[in-house]
């Protein structure tokens, strides 16, 4: 671990739930705009446009309107009766609309139906017994289970089935898996819980590169389901760990721990996570690729910090006390520092809570399309709110 690490401080408690009741209320404050719609995957100079629920990344909305939810009842200096049932209105009507959207199969050809259904109708029948969101969230994990690609044990991300220049899957994938356990869970269904573990099994032993460096997509021979080659999609180059990539892999390793118990994952989540953290720059919040680090002009992605906070948190509640405390004190030196020069302060500078993330930068040597650099994400905001509330109490997940 570099050296300044430990030097860095931890939030107070009280700077938890004052970053908290501001989080709250800037969603509170976006609530006229964002109940029968959602804030775009990214924002147009700090502010969020509206969109219909098509993209990936509309859960995230919906997953912030709960947490913020659980914080108002939590919270005696901000609750108020008419407060919570504004957010539970608001969350009933989303959910209804991510119904919706699988019933009709509205952009549902992809993978990421556990980032769109855990934080939005999982945590919305959790927390509230709504069978809308039940019954969305099995659709949902149904329709995951038409990705899995026997030949080859995954679940492809993207594209048409079987297409050989998709024939693959994403790092990104390992965190829509629990959407798949909550569904074995749910309905005793043991096919889910099966496919997510063949899935984690093929993902981790393609993805990790012998530094712990990961890929962000791995490539299978269509007709012989071997491995052929891994390849970046918004990462700097092939051979360099997308920031976002590295950070998806510390969540979804500490989440393949809780959910399958296997100790090979528990150590490569301690390397994956270490080569995050060796490649940190001096404030802890990574440039957007990990090739880059202080000194360099690139644009940062805050995001990725607080998805790793998320994971150091969510592991450290599956090991031994002491390792259990490091993973704390690190995810504390982390989320402090997005709190100190990452969080947005004033509802005047954004309509956001995180600024400084970057979606999707286009190089020479990618192929991503260009769009939301050095501006505010979706994901960004609902992963510091989880990581806040994670450190504040026992939080019953909905991943
Ligand atoms: N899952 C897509 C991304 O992280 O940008």
């Amino acid at each position: 671990m570099r050296e300044y690490f430990s030097e860095k401080k931890i939030m107070e408690e009280a700077e938890l739930w004052d970053a908290l009741e501001f989080c709250t209320k800037q969603v509170v404050a976006g609530l006229d705009r964002f109940t029968d719609h959602f804030p775009r995957a990214y924002s147009d100079n700090n502010f969020y446009p509206a969109t219909e629920n098509v993209d990936w990344t509309t859960g995230f909305w919906t997953g912030e309107i709960w947490l913020s939810y659980e914080f108002v009842q939590k919270y005696p200096e901000m609750y108020d009766e008419v407060l919570a049932q504004r957010l539970l209105r608001a969350g009933n009507i989303q959910m209804q609309s991510f119904l919706e959207r699988i019933e009709k199969q509205i952009e549902v050809d992809h993978h990421d139906m556990g980032f769109l259904y855990s934080p939005s109708c999982v945590a919305g029948y959790k927390l509230t017994g709504s069978r809308v969101g039940r019954r969305a969230a099995l659709l949902a994990a149904d329709r995951l289970t038409k990705r899995f690609q026997p030949v080859g044990g995954f679940i492809q991300a993207w594209g048409a089935m079987g297409a050989p220049e998709n024939y693959r899957l994403i790092i990104d994938c390992l965190n829509n898996l629990p959407l798949l356990y909550w569904a074995a869970e749910e309905t005793g269904e043991k096919s889910y819980r099966k496919i997510a573990d063949t899935h984690i099994h093929t993902a981790l032993s393609n993805l990790i590169r012998e530094d712990y460096s990961t890929w962000h997509t791995f490539f299978f021979d269509p007709k012989t389901g071997a491995p052929d080659h891994g390849a970046t999609c918004q990462g700097y180059r092939d051979g360099s760990a997308w920031a976002r990539g590295q950070a998806w892999g510390i969540y979804g390793l500490a989440t393949a721990y809780r959910y399958t118990h296997r100790e090979e994952y528990a150590e490569l989540f301690e390397k994956v996570s270490e080569y995050f953290l060796e490649h940190l720059p001096e404030d802890l919040v990574p440039f957007w690729d990990l090739e880059f680090t202080d000194g360099s002009e690139e644009p940062r992605d805050s995001s990725s910090a607080s998805i790793a906070v998320c994971g150091l948190l969510e592991m450290s509640r599956h090991v031994s006390e002491e390792k259990g405390r490091g993973y704390r004190e690190i995810a504390g030196r982390i989320l402090k520092s997005v709190y100190d020069n990452y969080a947005v302060r004033d509802g005047v500078q954004s309509n956001g809570l995180v600024l400084h993330s970057t979606y999707s930068k286009h190089s020479p040597y990618n192929t991503c399309n260009h769009y939301g650099v050095d501006e505010c994400n979706i994901w960004g905001d609902y992963f510091y709110m989880e990581a806040l509330v994670r450190t504040l109490w026992d939080w019953k997940q909905y991943w």
